[in-house]
C-alpha cells in the first residue's frame, strides 16, 4: 500500500524532511534529497511577511525542480492573510502548501500564529478552510499535541481539519508547554490512527534518530511515515540508512570521511550558489560541527572551517580532513 497525499503518491512508508527554520533551505535540502528523502518542505514562511513582499519572506518560496515533491509550509495569526499567502506561495507551483500550527516560540506562537491556533479550534479550523479554499494544490497540516498536559486536543483537531479538506496530518508527539524538552510521546498519535472517522496519512514526528526507533516506532506507533528534523542536520544518510532497512533489514555503514567531506563540500557550493558567496560561506558555518559529529581531533578544523573566508581556503581544509583523518564509520 503506498501512501497517497491527492495525487502525490509518497510510496510505502515515505520518509520526510522536518521543515526547519534556517536550516531546511535549499542548499540542505539538495543533500537530504541525495540521500533518498522521500518528501520535503520549505521553512515556515510568514504570511505577513508574503503578502508585504518582505525579501526574506520570498526568497524561502525558491522551489526546484528536482525537489518534488515539496510543500511550501506558511504560518500566520490572521485568516485574510492567510488567504492571501495561499494564493501567493500556490504561484510557485510547490506540490502541496502546508500550514504550521505547531511552532511554539514566542513571537510566533504568542503573536496567535503557529502553535497557539491549538487554543481556539474554531479559529484553526476556519483558517484552514480558507487556506484549502485558496489553492486547487493539496494542503496538509504540521501540529502538536495540543497547548499544554491539560488540553491535549489533537484528536478533534485531526477530525474538524479533515472534515474541511486537508489530504495529511503531521504530529509532533509534545505539546506547546515542552517546547523541544521532554521526551515525545507518540501514544496519542496512534490513537488517531486508529480512529476509524481518520482517513488521511498520519505522519509521526519527534525524536526520530536512528534507524532502530524508526523501525520500532514504525511497528509500535503504526504511523503511515515519519517525519525526520534534527537528525537529519549534519546527517541527511539517516533516510537512506532507514530505507535500506525497511527494504533489505541490513544495516548501511555509516558514511566514511570521505562521504562526509563530500556532502559537506556539496552543501557548501550550493549554499555559495543560492545565497552568494559572502553569505553562503558564512551560513555553512553552523553547519561543520554536524557532519563531523564523532570524529576525533576535529576541533583544529572546525576552528579553521569557521573562520576562513575564502572559498578556496575552505576546500583545501576539507580535503587535508579527507586525507589525514582516519575514521572508521559506527
Ligand atoms: C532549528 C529548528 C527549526 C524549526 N523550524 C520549524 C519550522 O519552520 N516549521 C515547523 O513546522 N517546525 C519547525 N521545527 C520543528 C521540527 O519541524 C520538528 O517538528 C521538531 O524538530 C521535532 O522533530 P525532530 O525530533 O525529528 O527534530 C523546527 C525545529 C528546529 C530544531
Amino acid at each position: 500500500m503506498t501512501v497517497k497525499i491527492g495525487n502525490i503518491d509518497l510510496g510505502e512508508f515515505p520518509l520526510l524532511l522536518a521543515p526547519m527554520e534556517d536550516v531546511s533551505d535549499p542548499p540542505f535540502r539538495y543533500v537530504c534529497k541525495q540521500n533518498g528523502v522521500d518528501m520535503m518542505y520549505t521553512e515556515f514562511i510568514s504570511s505577513e511577511g508574503l503578502i508585504r513582499d518582505a525579501a526574506k519572506s520570498v526568497q524561502k518560496l525558491d522551489i526546484f525542480e528536482y525537489e518534488r515533491p515539496i510543500g511550501i509550509q506558511i504560518f500566520g495569526s490572521s485568516i485574510e492573510t492567510m488567504r492571501e499567502a495561499t494564493s501567493i506561495a500556490t504561484r510557485v507551483n510547490p506540490d502541496l502548501i502546508d500550514i504550521n500550527y505547531g511552532c511554539p516560540v514566542k513571537n510566533v506562537a504568542c503573536r496567535g500564529a503557529g502553535a497557539s491556533l491549538l487554543q481556539d479550534i474554531d479559529k484553526m479550523v476556519a483558517m484552514t478552510k480558507a487556506v484549502v479554499e485558496s489553492t486547487h494544490l493539496p494542503v496538509t497540516v504540521k501540529t502538536r499535541l495540543g497547548w499544554d498536559d491539560n488540553t491535549k486536543n489533537v484528536r478533534e483537531v485531526a477530525e474538524r481539519l479533515q472534515d474541511v479538506g486537508i489530504k495529511a496530518l503531521t504530529i509532533h508527539g509534545r505539546t506547546r508547554a515542552q517546547m523541544y524538552k521532554g521526551s515525545a510521546d507518540w501514544t496519542l498519535i496512534r490513537e488517531i490512527r486508529r480512529n476509524p472517522r481518520i482517513r488521511i496519512p498520519v505522519f509521526g514526528n519527534g525524536d526520530v534518530d536512528s534507524v532502530e526507533k524508526a523501525a520500532n516506532w514504525r511497528m509500535e506507533y503504526e504511523v503511515d511515515g515519519i517525519m525526520i528534523g534534527r537528525a537529519a542536520i549534519g546527517y541527511p544518510w539517516i533516510f537512506r540508512e532507514i530505507k535500506h532497512f525497511f527494504k533489505t533489514g541490513g544495516h548501511l555503514e555509516g558514511p566514511t570521511i570521505a562521504e562526509r567531506v563530500e556532502v559537506c563540500r556539496t552543501h557548501l557550493e550550493k549554499s555559495i550558489q543560492w545565497k552568494g558567496r559572502r553569505t553562503g560561506i558564512f551560513e555553512m558555518r553552523r553547519h561543520y560541527s554536524n557532519y563531523f559529529k564523532g570524529v576525533p581531533d576535529f576541533k583544529h578544523y572546525r576552528m579553521l572551517l569557521v573562520s576562513l573566508e575564502d572559498v578556496q581556503d575552505i576546500y583545501g581544509v576539507l580535503d587535508e580532513i579527507k586525507e589525514k583523518i582516519d575514521f572508521v564509520p559506527a
